[in-house]
């Protein structure tokens, strides 16, 4: 049962109510005029204190092509926290005014810290470098589309995997079902958090790190780009050193499988040419497309309204 749940990290919800999420999400992408009345009446709060494009209005597209209304702020400048509220007293507060709250906050763990003070489901929608759930629900919805299965693939993560948030939430959950092969490419200081690969060990997962992108693209079977997270380091020299240690192009894609998915949470720097985009591989704009109707099937769950 999703109705009334909060949706803070990756397994907070089982591989079972993950995969009814999915169903109702490839429901509504067959007919979407069949959901266009559900949430009449609805209305979600997006709070964001922290910048986002993609999330934020993936979201307030979602509420609205399901017929509810939207509330929220951008910016923590632009909200009673440049006044010296606390997040608590915020959460309290418009928990009253909406059904349903999305959102994304620096720093890791708020999200969880929130929603002891949210009369309504709470939606972590990124906090700081730890977890970006609703962005795994749309990848996976990608993944379901183009492979029809969330097993047996060997997945390729590359670029910064110690601060990027859909990196983390992504990993855990397709770590959950079986026979799946992760290979995790950075550079030394960007790796794959410690707790991540103690994870995977534990739920005897296969894995493997490496740091050229041209020696495993032959073997993946999706490859996951991602930029280099310029908001969390901590000084300047070292994310210009990093920044561009990893470029997507033509040339490298020639060794790839035909049959490769290229995702990218967006936005993108450098790490993926332009010249990719034209590829039939390259699904990171049909992927942002399923980011708004994996966020109506949630919001629907979480409701309890179908
Ligand atoms: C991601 C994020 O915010 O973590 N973007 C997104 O939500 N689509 C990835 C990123 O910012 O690099």
């Amino acid at each position: 049962m999703l109705k009334g749940r909060n949706l803070i990290n990756t397994d907070d919800f089982s591989v079972e109510e993950i995969d009814e999420i999915m169903a109702l999400a490839q429901d509504i992408n067959k007919s979407p005029e069949n959901f266009s009345n559900s949430c009449r009446g609805k209305i979600l709060g997006t709070l964001f204190f922290e910048p986002s494009t993609r999330t934020r209005l993936s979201f307030e597209s979602a509420i609205h092509r399901l017929g509810g209304d939207c509330i929220g702020f951008s910016e923590s400048q632009s909200s009673s926290t440049s006044k010296g509220e606390s997040l608590a007293d915020t959460i309290k507060t418009v928990s009253n005014y909406v059904d349903v709250i999305a959102m994304r906050h620096p720093k890791e763990g708020s999200s969880n810290w929130g929603s002891h003070y949210s009369s309504v489901p709470l939606i972590n929608s990124g906090d700081g470098g730890h977890q970006h759930p609703t962005q795994t629900l749309t990848d996976m919805l990608t993944i379901k589309e183009t492979k029809g299965k969330f097993s047996g693939l060997t997945i390729g993560f590359c670029g910064d995997l110690k601060f990027g948030r859909t990196v983390h939430s992504l990993t855990k959950a397709m770590s959950n079902y079986d026979d799946n092969h992760f290979v995790f490419i950075s550079p030394e200081e960007l790796q794959i958090p410690e707790y991540l690969k103690i994870e995977l060990d534990n739920k005897k997962c296969s894995y493997e790190e490496a740091k050229k992108l041209e020696k495993v693209i032959g073997q993946l079977d999706i490859l996951y780009m991602t930029r280099v997270q310029k908001e969390r380091f901590f000084n300047e020299a070292d994310y210009i050193r990093l920044k561009d240690r990893y470029i997507l192009d033509n040339r490298k894609l020639k060794d790839a499988k035909s049959d490769l998915v290229i995702l990218h949470p967006l936005p993108r720097v450098n790490e993926i040419a332009v010249e990719v985009d034209d590829d039939p591989r390259a699904m990171y704009f049909e992927q942002a497309r399923y980011g708004v109707i994996a966020r109506m099937a949630l919001i629907l769950k979480l409701l309890g309204v179908e």
